[in-house]
Formats: C-alpha cells, structure tokens, sequence
C-alpha cells in the first residue's frame, strides 16, 4: 500500500504516518526527516538545505525528488510507504508519478489532513522529541507520562527543531497555501483524494483513516 499524507505544517502528518508504519510494518518516509538528517550530518544537501528551511521556504525540488528515488528504492519499502511531507510542490507531484510508473507501482490514497492555520501555531511551538530515540511529544496535546522522561527510552533531553517558531512557521503556511495545496485538485482529478478531521483527536484522526484504507469512510 502506498499513501501519501498531505497537510500544512502541524496538521499530524509525521504523527499519523508513525501509526501507519506500526500498524501496517510499512515504511514512512518523511522527507522533513531525511532533510533534518542532512542537516546534523554537515553532508552537502544539508549545507544547502539548512538555511532555506530555517526561513520556511522549499528546498529545491530536484535535490527533493532525487532523495526520494534513492529513499523507495531501500528494501524496507517493499510492503509499501506512507509519503510525509512529499510531494510539496506540483513538480514533486509529477516526478512521483513517473516514478511510480517507472516502478509498476500505483499510489492506493492521498489523505488530506484538515485543520485550521490558528491551531497550527500552537500545535507546532507546543512540540519536541527525544534527543536518543526520537519520540514526538507537545506540551499539551501528548507531555511525557512522568515529566523530563521519555516513555519510549527513558531518555531525558528533549529538543525542538529550528524551525518551529512562529514567525517561521508563518512562513512555511504560507509556502503550504501556495504551493503544495493546488496538488489538492491535482489528486482529486485522479480519484485518489479524501480528507480526514485533523482537528479531532489523534485517535480519532486515525479512525477516519482507517475507515479510507478499510474503504469504509
Ligand atoms: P517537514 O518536516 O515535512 O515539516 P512540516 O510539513 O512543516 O510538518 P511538521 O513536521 O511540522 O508537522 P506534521 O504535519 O508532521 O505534524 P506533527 O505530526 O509533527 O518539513 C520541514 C521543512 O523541510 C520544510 O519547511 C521545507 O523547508 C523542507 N522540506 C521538507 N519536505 C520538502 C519537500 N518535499 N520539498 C521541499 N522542501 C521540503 O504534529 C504537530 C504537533 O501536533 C505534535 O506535537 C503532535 O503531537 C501534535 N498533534 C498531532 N496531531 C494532533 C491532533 N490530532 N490533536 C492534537 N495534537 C496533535
């Protein structure tokens, strides 16, 4: 099965994604992620990278889409993939598909997460994970059953990323709205979109779905 999760910045994408990777032992791929990665590692892509997503903008979109091919061809996407943060743009959307093609692969669902910018603020400053294993945890929504310790590991650093402060997350709405919400009608004109509450609760956004991938919704 694969999916594409497509929402603005804080809609739950990398948290649904997460779900769908345990449940169905498919691999998420966050391109967010693999970017963050570069970053920390000093690589060239990271050296390029680092400062356009510190302002918000989108990283180039062949550096992009040249690190996805590499990324689903790793053998851990044979069962499928959950697409995080990708396709962003409608290039990205167009190389996939001849990817896809070139594979004699086919995307099953494009979900759409809906949710209002004005939440979106506190969503995104409210978040941090695990400096050792990664967990996703926010201030409100989902803190730490014991505070300052990790339920996965037990690990007690936590971090925030860079770009998560308000005026930057201003501006990557911005980019969502301009440039990555018109793949919106580009998937709806295959029959491959659905929208999903992304204003629920994290259980009930999985609900919805998992009502689209059971063909129940
Ligand atoms: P990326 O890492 O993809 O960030 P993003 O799209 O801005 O999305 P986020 O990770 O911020 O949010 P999310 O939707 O995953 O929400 P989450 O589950 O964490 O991209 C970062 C940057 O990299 C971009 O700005 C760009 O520069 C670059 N980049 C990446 N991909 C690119 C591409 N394809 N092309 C070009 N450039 C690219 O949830 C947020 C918080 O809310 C969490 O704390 C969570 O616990 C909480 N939460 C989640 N769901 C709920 C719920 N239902 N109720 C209450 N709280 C919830």
């Amino acid at each position: 099965m694969n999916l594409i999760l497509l929402g603005p910045p804080g809609a739950g994408k990398g948290t649904q994604a997460k779900r769908l990777e345990e449940q169905f032992g498919i691999a998420q791929i966050s391109t967010g992620d693999m970017l963050r990665a570069e970053v920390k590692s000093g690589s060239a892509i990271g050296l390029e990278a680092k400062a356009i997503m510190e302002r918000g903008d989108l990283v180039p979109d062949g550096v992009i889409t040249a690190m996805l091919a590499a990324r689903v061809s790793r053998p851990d996407c044979a069962k499928g993939f959950i697409l995080d943060g990708f396709p962003r743009t409608a290039p990205q959307a167009q190389a996939l598909d001849a990817m896809l093609t070139e594979k004699g692969l086919k995307l099953d669902h494009v979900i759409e997460l809906k949710v209002d910018d004005a939440a979106l603020v506190d969503r995104i400053a409210g978040r941090f994970t695990c400096a050792s294993c990664g967990a996703g945890y926010h201030d409100s929504f989902k803190p730490p059953a014991k505070a300052g310790v990790c339920d996965s590991c037990g690990g007690t650093e936590f971090i925030r990323r860079a770009d998560d402060k308000a005026e930057t997350v201003a501006a990557r709405l911005e980019a969502y709205h301009r440039q990555t919400a018109p793949l919106l009608p580009y998937y709806a004109a295959q029959g491959k979109l659905s929208g999903v509450d992304g204003m629920a609760s994290m259980d009930e956004v999985s609900r919805q779905i998992g009502a689209i991938l059971s063909g129940k919704a």
